[in-house]
């Protein structure tokens, strides 16, 4: 392969009546990216091109693009891999578009803050001033450490047919977190987050795609997420569920915690 033909996808509000493609040929480098590939456009070719990064390594899920029809995160997609010589690139679909390739999250934050994405503890003292540490057994962590590497990328709700559908579904990546922070002992907000997942939009409009677990770039697996969480719910329901014993804290000797000096640049 010498060289690559980019079909991006441009679109300016207001400019445009509705999103095309440009195309672009550029050469090929040994171990490209797709993003390497829109950093060369941008830099060499046409600087109004407007896509969105920041860590370049899969981490910060800002780089999400659909690319020869497939979500995927720009950084995380060698071109080899592709297996073509031609790469069509546009934003990530159900969601709106504020420019050319970035797309409007606003709605996916949304719906993660509705599930209360944090640990809901029934100790309000120790959780703003811990005074111990809470002690997990390894099959505890287990049990939702893996739903706890999403990057809120938005490839799942980009390739879910359901948010398709109905842009008031919840939607994986939130209804996978809700599955997540009901598994974690430390948590007792399980009945407040199954009532946000009980809602017309909510967990039951999930027919098992899979399609989000197939985009998923951290091998979260909301689909599984999803179906344990029916599971949990309909247990809860039926007053099947094992009551959640409150997790143990470790009180540890005040001079077993390490001793962190405040580094100078630190703002006070
Ligand atoms: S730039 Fe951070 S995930 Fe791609």
């Amino acid at each position: 392969m010498q060289e690559l033909t980019f079909k991006v996808q441009r679109y300016t509000p207001g400019q445009d009546k509705e999103p095309y493609l440009q195309e672009f040929t550029i050469p090929f480098t040994e171990g490209m990216t797709v993003l390497d590939g829109l950093i060369y456009i941008k830099e060499k070719v046409d600087n109004t091109l407007s896509f969105r990064s920041s860590c370049r390594m899969g981490i910060c899920g800002s780089c999400g693009v659909l690319v020869n029809n497939f979500p995927m995160l720009a950084c995380h997609t060698p071109v080899e891999e592709l297996k073509t010589d031609r790469i069509e690139v546009k934003s990530l679909p159900n969601f709106p578009i504020i420019r050319d390739l970035v797309a409007s999250l606003d709605l996916l934050f949304e719906k993660h803050k509705s599930i209360k994405p944090y640990i809901i503890s029934s100790d309000i003292r120790e959780a703003e001033e811990p005074t111990a540490e809470y002690v997990q057994s390894r099959e505890e962590l287990e049990s939702y450490v893996q739903f706890a590497y999403c990057v809120k990328c938005g490839l799942c709700m980009a390739a879910c047919p359901t948010v398709a559908t109905d842009a008031l579904f919840l939607g994986p990546q939130p209804l996978g977190q809700v599955y997540r922070y009901c598994t974690d002992r430390r948590d007792m907000g399980a009945k407040e987050r199954f009532h946000e997942a009980d809602s017309p939009h909510g967990v039951w409009l999930c027919h098992l795609a899979g399609a989000c677990s197939e985009a998923c770039p951290k091998g979260v697996d909301p689909a599984l997420a999803i179906q344990l969480l029916k599971r949990a719910m309909v247990f809860d329901s039926m007053r099947l569920a094992k009551k959640r014993q409150p997790v143990t804290l470790a009180h540890l000797p005040v001079e077993s915690k390490p001793k962190i000096e405040v580094p100078e640049f630190t703002v006070k």
